[in-house]
């Protein structure tokens, strides 16, 4: 079953430690911690099998939307939790009138996700990314 939870001190480790399974970059357990003192703030955590299986960050200001980060773990994916966890987001805040991501050009999959929930391409951020370098896709759903 399927249990999606707002970011909290107790679940920050697990966040941290499914992010670094999941992301070149991930996010230790202080970085999530210090986005509890953040107002704008509205990270996500999703429980599969009572088990941390997926992350989604966003932050809101001033009606803007701006996913930070979400991954889900291997054994996880393909299930639609990723899409649960935009389905509560797009609901928590759904005052919010513009959401804005950016993505790496190859990452098909996160592309294909972001395009079923209504993204689309605005513009290209040129070797915004290191390790190796590569293009950011800004996405944007109004
Ligand atoms: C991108 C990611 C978060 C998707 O998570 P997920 O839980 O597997 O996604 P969902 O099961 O909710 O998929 C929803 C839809 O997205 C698309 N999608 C997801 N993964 C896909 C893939 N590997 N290939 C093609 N389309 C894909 C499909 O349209 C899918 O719908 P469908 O399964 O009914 O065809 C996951 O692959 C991941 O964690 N990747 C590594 C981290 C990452 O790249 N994050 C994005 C950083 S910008």
């Amino acid at each position: 079953m399927l249990k999606i939870v707002p970011l909290s001190a107790e679940n920050a480790a697990a966040a941290a430690e499914l992010s670094a399974k999941c992301l070149k970059e991930a996010w230790s357990e202080s970085t999530l911690v210090s986005q509890l003192d953040n107002p704008h703030d509205h990270t996500l955590i999703a429980y599969a099998d009572d088990r941390a299986a997926g992350f989604l960050s966003c932050w809101c200001v001033a009606g803007e939307a701006e996913i930070n980060n979400i991954c889900v773990l291997h054994e996880y994916r393909r299930q639609g939790i990723a899409r649960a966890m935009f389905g509560q987001i797009f609901s928590e805040l759904a005052d919010a009138e513009r959401w804005v991501l950016e993505v790496r050009e190859s990452n098909s999959a996160a592309i294909a996700l972001y395009e079923g929930l209504g993204f689309a391409r605005a513009g290209l951020r040129k070797n915004f990314y290191t390790d190796p370098d590569e293009n950011a896709v800004i996405m944007v759903r109004e």
